[in-house]
């Protein structure tokens, strides 16, 4: 399992201004996590909770039918091309870069064991969708168009380019290339998905688009590319059980939950740095940032009090933002909490060999590079608390599918605790919405005119 190391957040290490009274506090919220722990798990099946993906690890069904349609489809295709934005692409792109041999789209075939490359289009950047559309080619490739909603405007836009090449060039075959995940009934793509006779993959009621990659949204896309999704729904699974543990001294979930939120609350820590020692995990970073900030940061708390809640999460990198970022996490203003996450094993060890031995650089010889990274992790951390930083580290055995699950379920769970301690709506995202439906204003979707006129006098003004 992994493990939390929230030691350098305690007052005992890093002084009482900027620490906390860990067993103190501990011992306070116990009552209140067990609560919380409790009443997470009693709500996940009532419908409008939005916590059905506390049940993905037990979702068997999904994953035979995911299972059977990637190896119906196997050897078909050259490429997996992925539609989708927000929740719909965040975490299929953190898994795929931990999990898949780095530079996998610049592997041959044969090193990739014939199975496609993968891409993301995850913006709707006119250049790099047109350089997509330059590389690949459609005929073989499997397009999965992922909305929950089934009519955000940037992931159908795109989709709407690529069926209409697909269609020319493939005429009505063009259907076997496109695989849609969405909602069972409601939304645009689902009307044309079945309309047009795709197959279809659903994204289950009360998931919303940020917990959702342990459904079929990651699924498919996983195991079209050879991942092991029963390890990954394996992970899922015995992390669940290990986070049902309402005692806060056991449950990882809930220490950083309660520790972030002391951090903000107590102590004006409201920046939350997630940072990897580990490229292959840099994406989960994004994903993070993702799911802290559309999760947290709420106007109005449960009670409709406004209260404007929710750290500020950031992507850091280690060791690379060690020369970009530390410099001022040590020095500057002390209102960060710093998560590491640290892998014990990595799959490649590499030496460094033993030449310039006569010159300062003749120590790093013999030494691996495996070293060198851990050797930077723990010098960081050490560094931070020298300046009386808060960090905590979140060890990884390996990367593999397990491992990489349990880390994504462990920060989902942490994240609706830390919700329920801010007293918020966890699951929904007014924010955004607001902004989707300026978008449809904007581009005259029809419904949204009273918007659209709004919207051009605040434009005008502004
Ligand atoms: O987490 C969320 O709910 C959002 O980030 C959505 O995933 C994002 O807005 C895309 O929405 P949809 O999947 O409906 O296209």
């Amino acid at each position: 399992m992994i493990k939390l190391n929230y030691k350098n957040t305690d007052a005992m290490i890093i002084g009482n201004e900027n620490g906390l009274n860990i067993a103190e506090e501990f011992s306070n919220y116990k009552d209140r996590i067990a609560e919380i722990i409790k009443n997470l798990n009693q709500r996940k099946d009532k419908p409008g909770q939005w916590l059905q993906w506390m049940n993905l690890g037990y979702n068997e069904e999904t994953v035979w039918y995911v299972k059977e349609f990637a190896s119906m489809v196997k050897g078909r295709f050259d490429n997996i091309l992925v539609l989708g934005i927000g929740g719909s692409a965040l975490g299929g792109i953190a898994v795929t870069e931990a999990l898949l041999k780095p530079y996998w789209n610049l592997l041959t075939p044969e090193q990739r064991n014939g199975l496609p490359r993968i891409f993301f289009l995850d913006n709707i950047d006119p250049d790099s969708i047109n350089g997509i559309l330059e590389i690949l080619d459609l005929k073989k490739t499997l397009v999965n168009v992922i909305t929950k909603s089934g009519d955000t405007a940037e992931t159908m836009s795109q989709y709407m380019i690529i069926k209409d090449i697909l269609e020319k060039e493939l005429g009505d075959d063009y259907r076997k290339n496109i695989v849609a995940t969405t909602d069972k009934k409601m939304g645009i793509l689902r009307q044309l998905a079945d309309q047009e006779g795709y197959k279809t993959f659903v994204v289950p009621d009360d998931v919303g688009g940020r917990f959702s990659i342990f459904s079929a949204v990651g699924l498919v896309p996983f195991a079209l590319v050879g991942l092991d999704i029963d390890q990954i729904i394996n992970g899922v699974k015995d992390m669940d059980l290990a986070l049902k543990n309402t005692d806060i001294n056991q449950n990882i979930a809930a220490q950083g939950a309660l520790i972030q939120y002391l951090m903000d609350t107590k102590l004006g820590k409201n920046l939350s740095v997630m940072m990897p020692y580990s490229s292959r995990l840099k994406y989960v970073s994004d994903w993070y940032v993702q799911l802290w900030a559309e999760s947290l940061g709420k106007e109005v708390n449960n009670n409709g009090e406004k209260v404007n809640a929710g750290p500020t999460p950031i992507k850091a990198l280690g060791a690379t933002d060690q020369h970009s970022q530390i410099q001022l996490y040590n020095e500057g203003p002390n209102n960060k909490i710093i998560t590491f996450i640290r892998v014990e094993n990595f799959d490649t060890t590499l030496e460094i060999p033993k030449i310039f031995e006569y010159t300062g650089i003749g120590y790093l010889g013999g030494k691996t590079i495996n070293d060198l990274i851990n050797a930077e992790a723990d010098s960081t951390r050490v560094a931070l608390s020298d300046y009386s930083r808060p960090t905590m580290t979140i060890s990884l055995e390996k990367v593999d599918e397990y491992n990489v699950a349990q880390l994504l379920y462990m920060l989902e769970v942490q994240t609706a605790i830390a919700g329920e301690l801010y007293n918020i709506n966890t699951f929904n995202q007014p924010g955004v919405e607001q902004a989707k439906n300026y978008t449809y204003a904007l581009m005259g979707r029809a419904g949204f005119e009273e918007s659209a006129q709004t919207l051009q006098s605040k434009m005008m003004a502004l």
